[in-house]
């Protein structure tokens, strides 16, 4: 365990660079293995999560270094080239990085073991592992759907349509990546619009997709066994990342922090909406594209936040999001309800629980239902000063929530472990702190739980 402490700070200033974004990193190092020649990823994010995938396609057979100057160069191995690993693939705490995979992998003839951590083998794999068996790959995981599982790809993968039951970009990706090694087309019929880098991503190297409005949705069909060029991608910054300082600067008096190059990709942009909705003062300056991907510089001062109705149409466009505005619902004057957020409840954590747990600790009004949340804020500093450490059940983003709660608190907050935080955001420690945040080691300060 990592416990720390974040005390209340007076005003956040300076330029904050964040890391790369996550899921664009994800899907330059899968993209890169699977085209052909050499592909130069600058701004990767070097976050334990990527570092997994970057581990697997080693593993595969693909080859992957890093020069001095921070690229990352991947020699890709071409559509269906990748060889079978000789021990299991550990896929740690990530998600995207397991399901993406094995997307990819439905399209290999080969056999594969995958695990991951004590939170990944807690998460639903049959949402990847239905579609894909359809395509012909021969998939047994344990009771439940859940990992460690065994994966035999199909040597002649059948093209599919495929109607995702839930909003996921990552089970759309895993649909699309198998597709790729099929003859034909393969479709998916998305009913709300998830985020699109794969599409993006792929179409960049070369891919051919068609995009459809149909009776149910959105349909997004790419044209299998297509040949992948080898490409330079620019990763634009994670506004995920970026969300944790953004509302420390919003809800602490006198800030003014400016981030540069934050991907823009209107799939990701929800927070953004929801917080300017609540009256935030956030700027957007030098719009343009990297790598495919709409980036823009932001602006963020501080400013008084009013309570508002976030729809639960928008929750795939900030489903990481939720518990940083939270945090910000908590400072806000009067109720701020969320809606459709059943999918947080198979995040890194049971995060509609994580959230309630800790505001209800730091002496927040908050109530949890199924799949919503409702946030009483005060109009001003949450009280903090939380005698029980909140839980952040190896979740990098509660940790990273409640240290922002207690740097615009009236208390410190006292978080239980951050030991996730390096899954998605090496280095927020240090970039807070450099803003004026004053978040410490609990053992060093003697205070831990
Ligand atoms: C991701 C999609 C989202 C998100 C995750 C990253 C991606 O998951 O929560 O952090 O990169 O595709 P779902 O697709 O399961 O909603």
């Amino acid at each position: 365990m990592q416990p720390l402490i974040a005390y209340p700070a007076g005003s956040l200033s300076g330029d904050c660079r964040v890391p790369g974004d996550k899921s664009v990193s994800h899907r330059a190092v899968l993209i890169g293995a699977l085209a052909i020649g050499e592909t130069t990823v600058r701004g990767l994010l070097e976050g334990e999560d990527v570092l997994r995938t970057l581990a697997a396609i080693r593993a595969l057979g693909a080859r992957a270094e890093r020069t001095a100057d921070g690229a990352w160069h991947i020699r890709g191995v071409g559509i269906g080239g990748l060889g079978e690993p000789e021990d299991v693939l550990d896929m740690g705490n990530s998600g995207t990085a397991a399901r993406l995979l094995l997307g990819v992998l439905a399209g290999h003839p080969i056999t594969c073991f995958m695990t991951g951590d004590h939170s990944l083998r807690s998460r639903p794999m049959n949402r990847v592992a239905d579609p894909l068996r359809r395509t012909g790959a021969e998939i047994a995981t344990r009771s439940g759907g859940r990992l460690p599982l065994m994966i035999t790809g199909a040597a002649d993968p059948v093209p599919i349509t495929y109607r995702p039951p839930v909003a996921s970009a990552q089970v759309k990706s895993a649909v699309l990546l198998a597709g790729l090694n099929a003859a034909g087309e393969t479709t998916v019929i998305e009913r709300s619009a998830t985020r699109d880098h794969t599409e993006r991503m792929l179409r960049h190297f070369g891919a051919d997709f068609r995009i459809a409005e149909v009776e149910d949705g959105t349909a997004i069909t790419v044209t299998g066994q297509p040949e992948l060029t080898a490409s330079a991608i620019d990763v634009p910054a994670d506004i995920s990342s970026a969300a944790f300082p953004l509302v420390a600067a919003l809800l602490t008096e006198g800030s003014r922090v400016t981030f540069p190059g934050i991907g823009m990709n209107p799939g990701r942009t929800g927070l953004l909406q929801t917080l300017h909705e609540m009256g935030a003062a956030i700027e957007q300056t030098n719009a343009r594209q990297a790598g495919g991907e709409p980036v823009a510089d932001l602006v963020v001062r501080h400013g008084a936040l009013k309570g508002v109705e976030v729809p639960a149409e928008r929750a795939p466009s900030m489903i990481d999001e939720y518990p940083i505005l939270a945090v910000a619902a908590a400072a806000a004057t009067g109720r701020t309800v969320m809606r459709g957020l059943a999918e947080l409840r198979v995040k890194e954590s049971d995060r509609l629980a994580a959230i309630a747990g800790g505001l209800a600790a730091c002496g927040v009004d908050v109530e949890a239902g199924e799949d919503y949340l409702v946030v009483d804020g005060r109009g001003g500093r949450p009280a903090g000063g939380n005698a029980r450490a909140v839980a952040s059940h190896y979740d990098h983003r509660i940790a990273m929530s409640f240290l922002v709660l207690g740097t615009a608190a009236e208390k410190p907050v006292l978080v239980d472990d951050g030991r996730a935080i390096a899954t998605s955001f090496p280095g927020f420690l240090p970039l807070m702190r450099s803003l004026g945040a004053d978040i410490r080691s609990a053992e060093a300060e003697g205070t831990a739980p």
